[in-house]
């Protein structure tokens, strides 16, 4: 790791860094005004609590109140990776970090170059690296593209997962998802051997209880829609994402077949989102899933692509 961006860390900057599962945009997490940064860089509403990243256990105790068991049971088995914990605060976290709320929200990121920025620089607050409102970047150019090419960018390459971590609600019990992500709601309840509360929508009259989830978010400008049953797939100026039933179509130009690859088509959903506003393709069809499927990361999917098409909180 280049003492360059660590010391960008030090000053009170911000730097966008690879995480297994999408760019983050890093300050300190002990820097106040490092932290309003991050939020006017993306143009971030500031009730929408911010994720600490950490290396290592001895930097959780420095911001949850208490580990429970369980959760030093999630955290051997899937730390460092894609999921996040959140905990009750202790006082000193910055306010900032939470938006007010008394918990917080931490997790190890899996990438390499993650890991030796933390190691570093300390426990960085890091939303994903994107304007508000924008599909979370998933490469370089994707964060260049948000915040201009003199933007810090540490270059880790295409993200290996592709979607935001499964967020976990363990401040009560039982414990809840409150973000779907690539770790499973059935891999958790395997590690704790109990229940916990599946992702559920939220009505727009209940305060949500992980305020991101309100927002609509991960959209490209293109219209995204579900494929209609019986549509021919032949419009040049829609992006057409395919994954099972039809195996005569090999991917070219516009038409991308996943062939039940559903890691792929999770790995380039934002990074197809973004081909379409580069070349100005006005429609995004995507063909839908089963509901009789049983491959768990079809929620977390699912969910990235209603917001996008903008029927959900
Ligand atoms: O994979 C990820 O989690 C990426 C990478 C960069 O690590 N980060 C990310 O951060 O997706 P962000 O800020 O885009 O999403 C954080 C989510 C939001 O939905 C936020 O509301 C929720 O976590 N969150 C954070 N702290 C919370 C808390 N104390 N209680 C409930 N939800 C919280
Ligand atoms: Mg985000």
């Amino acid at each position: 790791m280049p003492d360059y961006y660590t010391e960008i860390i030090h000053e009170g900057g911000v730097v966008a860094f690879p995480t297994e599962t999408v760019y983050g945009l890093g300050a300190s997490a002990w820097n106040r005004d490092a932290i309003q940064k991050v939020f006017d860089t993306k143009g971030r509403p500031a009730d929408n609590p911010l994720i600490v990243h950490v290396s290592g256990l001895d930097m959780v105790e420095d911001f949850a109140l208490e580990i429970p068991t369980e959760a030093k049971l999630l955290i051997d088995h899937f730390w460092p990776g894609p999921l996040t914990l959140i905990f009750k605060k202790k006082p000193e976290v910055l306010d900032i970090i939470t938006a007010g709320l008394d918990t917080v929200a931490i997790r190890m990121p899996r990438h390499p170059l993650a890991l030796a920025l933390i190691r570093q620089a300390g426990p960085l607050v890091a939303p994903s690296a994107n304007t508000s409102g924008k599909p979370s970047p998933t490469k370089p150019e994707h964060v260049y593209e948000d915040f201009g090419y003199d933007f810090p960018v540490i270059n880790g390459g295409f993200c290996d997962v592709g979607i935001e971590s499964t967020v976990l609600d363990l401040s009560i019990r039982p414990f809840e998802i409150f973000r779907p992500g690539y770790v499973s709601r059935s891999a958790i309840e395997k590690i704790l051997k109990c229940e916990i509360l599946p992702y559920r929508q939220h009505d727009s009259a209940e305060k949500p209880k992980s305020p991101g989830m309100k927002y609509t978010h991960y959209s490209p400008d293109a219209d995204v829609r579900w494929l209609l049953p019986d549509e021919t797939i032949s419009d040049p100026n829609t992006i057409y994402l395919l994954h099972s039933d039809f195996d005569d179509i090999k991917s070219h130009n516009n038409i991308i077949n996943y062939f039940g690859d559903f890691d792929a088509m999770t790995r380039e959903l934002y990074d197809r989102f973004r081909q379409a506003d580069r070349e100005h393709v006005t429609t995004i069809v995507i063909q839908p899933f089963d509901s009789t499927a049983t491959n768990e990361l079809l929620i977390a999917l699912l969910n990235r692509i209603s917001k996008a098409i903008g029927k959900i909180y």
